[in-house]
């Protein structure tokens, strides 16, 4: 169900397969951003037809938008042998954003001026309509271009703000057009309420946690955080809000839009998930928790000449699966994973119903390919009521999604 594009070794969750997307771009120095607001829109598996202004040839050509959307750019409504039918572009449409929107095209779209191909799109389009404005502040604050963004928006139209900061006069104030990156988690989030587990609230465990010995030692494991990380952007790109509660990774999580609450150690960790399970419709546990931790923290470094380090005495961390588990509700569920490397299915199933658990996660480390920093798993999931799927060994982005489709797609499982 969910798809998935593999491109010149990037992986990409397609958070926009089988979109349509109309992209309008007019005359305004802010069009080479649209350049990659397409790039963004493709990579996510969306449709997009370009449609540019006469003006906004004097920014971009139209041979680098062709080459680019892997289609003929529209610009005119006829060009004396064909004529574009504007009708039907406004109604294959899903979404049609214009970006940038020039002052010049706000006011004709206001007033109903159709003196081009986007303009007279724009009065067919049955779709959302988006204006992302971009223009010198003069204008922006004209009372005449207030006054049509305000007639845009009673006519339904989406209005964007603009974001204040240089501008292509040489003036700092408001005007410039959103980033491309902003407008496309828009365009995700728009159609992210279309997604299968758009409404659901899910929490992620990842990572190690570390326990402290002293102010420089720990007690830790090998775990890189991968495989939690991979279920919560598979949770997010399927329209889940997601919590990522993650232990130290050296993992660069600086471009995820989704919540993410940091962590070192499994006390820490703990507080994270008991603050945010109540609301929660599933959790997946998948943080390596160290079973155990020194009992007490030396406030400073020990030190070798101290002779006091041949034991480090230790205390058991709480089960935070465990304690989830003797909380849950009969709607929400709960996703436990089992590291084991000898009698792997026994103890997965022992900790299903220790844990009250509604599905284990097993890798079994016995396996080549499977557990820890690796980029790849290999795992069987069993479920309470019986049910019990073994899977090849996969991309860990795979696996997550393998994953989703086991717990909240696949009927009978639970
Ligand atoms: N887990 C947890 N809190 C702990 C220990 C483990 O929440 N203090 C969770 C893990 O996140 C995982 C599951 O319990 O989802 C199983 O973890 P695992 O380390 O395989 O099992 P343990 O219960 O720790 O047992 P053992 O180490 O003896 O195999």
């Amino acid at each position: 169900m969910w798809q998935q594009l593999i491109l010149a070794g990037h992986f990409y969750l397609m958070t926009l397969a089988g979109k349509k997307i109309l992209l309008g771009i007019t005359g305004s120095i802010a069009a080479y951003k649209s350049i990659l607001l397409l790039r963004l829109l493709q990579n996510a598996g969306a449709e997009v037809q370009v449609i540019i202004t006469p003006a906004a040839k004097n920014f971009v050509t139209p041979l680098t938008l062709a080459t680019l959307s892997n289609k003929p750019v529209l610009q005119e409504v006829s060009d004396g042998e064909s004529w574009a039918n504007h009708v039907m572009l406004g109604r294959w449409a899903d979404l049609f954003i214009i970006a940038p929107a020039s002052c010049n095209t706000i006011a004709k779209m206001a007033h109903g001026i159709t003196d081009n191909l986007l303009l007279a799109v724009y009065m067919s389009a049955t779709c959302p309509v988006w204006v992302v404005p971009a223009m010198d502040e003069d204008m922006w604050k004209h009372n005449i271009t207030q006054n049509n963004l305000q007639l845009l928006k009673r006519y339904g139209v989406t209005v964007f703000e603009v974001e204040t900061g240089f501008l292509a006069s040489g003036l700092t104030g408001p005007g410039r057009m959103l980033e491309p990156e902003m407008i496309f988690t828009k365009a995700e989030i728009f159609f992210k309420k279309q997604l299968p587990l758009s409404g659901k609230k899910v929490m992620v465990t990842a990572g190690p946690t570390y326990e402290a010995i002293d102010p420089v030692r720990f007690i830790g494991n090998y775990s890189s955080g991968k495989m939690g990380v991979a279920i919560a952007d598979a949770l997010h790109y399927q329209g889940a809000e997601v919590y990522l509660i993650i232990g130290p990774t050296a993992l660069n999580l600086t471009q995820k839009t989704y919540n993410i609450i940091k962590v070192t150690s499994a006390d820490e960790m703990l507080e994270a998930c008991l603050q945010e399970f109540g609301n929660t419709d599933a959790a997946f546990m998948a943080a390596a928790v160290a079973d155990y931790k020194p009992a007490t923290k030396a406030d400073k470094k020990i030190k070798k000449a101290d002779g006091g380090l041949q034991n480090i005495l230790l205390t058991e961390n709480v089960d935070i699966l465990k304690t989830l588990g003797s909380k849950k509700t009969d709607k929400q569920l709960l996703i436990g994973f089992a590291l084991e490397t000898n009698n792997a299915v026994e103890n997965a199933q022992k900790k299903l119903s220790e844990k009250n658990a509604d599905f284990i996660v097993l890798n079994n480390l016995s396996d080549t390919g499977a557990g820890f920093a690796t980029d790849t798993n290999k795992i069987t999931i069993f479920g309470k009521n019986g049910a019990k799927q073994q899977y090849e060994l996969k991309p860990k982005d795979a696996v997550a999604i393998d994953i989703i489709e086991f717990v909240f797609h696949t009927q009978n499982n639970r």
